[in-house]
């Protein structure tokens, strides 16, 4: 993997750059569809390619591994052959899912053992064998297996669980070292930062990370509940210290305003289930602000859903058909809302970098943060 960092914001931390896999480039700044199980919800991949133009997307080792499991993703050829994404794609560790997820778990120095979500079954994660696992899923960026704090989060134990993440970083490292893809294509480690929300810790991280040299980096453990004002100071604190020449990559974010915040402090990746999981409960983030397509106001609007992007179903259908499928749970509801709200998450990104480019971010970000927030 290689990263070109093309351009700087004079304004903003912002910046503009290319990352090139064996799958293919993607410019950044990007937003990550999540595909948790191998799809993204509601979304053909022909969907994803021509309509919402996603260049990467999210897998989630908890998920691949317990269902369809190990064996199938590599008799497929990996989960590209599997699903049919020819495009990059990253893999979570399943440092967050299993906290979140997983029943009754235990946390040793070697590892996490958790009950799956699905039948109840015993299972083991370590550092060594979740960089395994991804190795056999076969994305082409996976994520270091580490622990992500909730909040709020006494410091002690915030201390001691970064430190515990920054010693299976190292054994994270070594496996991938140790080892070599199974596809023919290569596979890049990224480190996470921890560090909850004491600046001390998060400096420590960062510092951390960034001597461990890989070729991208992320920050974790941020956007769990903790107030947005904080997640940007801690996000600012971090991106301060890791390398200006590699991509950074902040877990789990977020909101459109999240995003644009998040690009102007210096990130590059982003992923988070909200525009899909929205999607299905009927609410759109629009170039106009945001709507909840259950809202009586829309039942004879037949404007279409958001003339102001070029993306096929933001236009062919009217926000008084969409409200119809809503409230009548037709199915085709969430898909076309969940294709909408990826097509707008990507058509933001895209934006953004243009302005970058042209040295304008700073100043359209402030307009674009008010408008995508507006409740409509
Ligand atoms: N997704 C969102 N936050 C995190 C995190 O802290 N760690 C991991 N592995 N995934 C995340």
């Amino acid at each position: 993997m290689k990263f070109i960092l093309e351009k700087k914001d004079p304004n903003s931390k912002a910046r503009a750059g290319v990352i090139k896999t064996d799958h293919g480039e993607i410019q950044t700044p990007i937003f990550m569809p999540v595909g948790t199980a191998g799809s993204v919800k509601a979304v053909h991949q022909r969907e994803l390619t021509y309509d919402v133009k996603a260049q990467i997307i999210l897998g989630n080792t908890y998920h691949l591994y317990l269902r369809p499991g190990l064996d199938i993703l590599e008799k497929a050829g990996g989960l590209h052959k599997f699903n049919g994404w020819n495009k990059p794609i990253l893999t979570d560790s399943g440092g967050y899912q299993v906290f979140s997820l997983a029943g009754t778990r235990k946390i040793t120095e070697n590892g996490v053992i958790f009950k799956s979500h699905i039948d109840g079954s015993k299972h083991t994660f370590t550092p060594e064998n979740v960089m395994d696992i991804q190795r056999r899923i076969g994305a082409d960026i996976i994520m270091a297996f580490d622990e992500c704090t909730p909040y709020p989060c006494e410091y002690g134990y915030a201390r001691k669980s970064m430190e515990m993440t920054h010693r299976w970083l190292k054994r994270c490292i070594d496996r991938v070292d140790a080892t070599e893809g199974l596809y023919g294509y290569s596979q890049t480690l990224f480190p996470i930062v921890q560090g909850s929300v004491y600046k001390d810790l998060r400096k420590q991280s960062a510092e951390f990370v960034a001597s461990c040299d890989q070729a991208g980096n992320a920050i974790g453990g941020l956007s769990v509940g903790e107030p947005a004002e904080m997640m940007y100071e801690m996000t600012e604190l971090v991106t301060e210290i890791l390398p200006e020449d590699k991509p950074r990559y902040l877990m789990g974010v977020g909101t459109p305003a999240n995003i644009l915040e998040g690009i102007a402090l210096g990130v590059d990746m982003f992923d988070c289930v909200m525009p899909t999981r929205n999607a299905r409960n009927g609410m759109l983030f629009t170039t106009e602000g945001i709507l909840n397509m259950r809202n009586e106001k829309w039942k004879d609007d037949f404007s279409p859903i958001d003339p102001g992007l070029n993306s096929y179903v933001s236009n062919f259908y009217s926000k008084a058909y969409l409200r119809h499928l809503t409230i009548s749970k037709e199915i085709l509801a969430a898909q076309i809302a969940s294709i909408h709200n990826l097509s707008f998450y990507l058509w933001l990104v895209g934006e953004a970098r243009e302005k970058i480019k042209s040295g304008e971010f700073d100043s359209w970000k402030r307009d674009m943060v008010k408008k995508v927030s507006r409740r409509l």
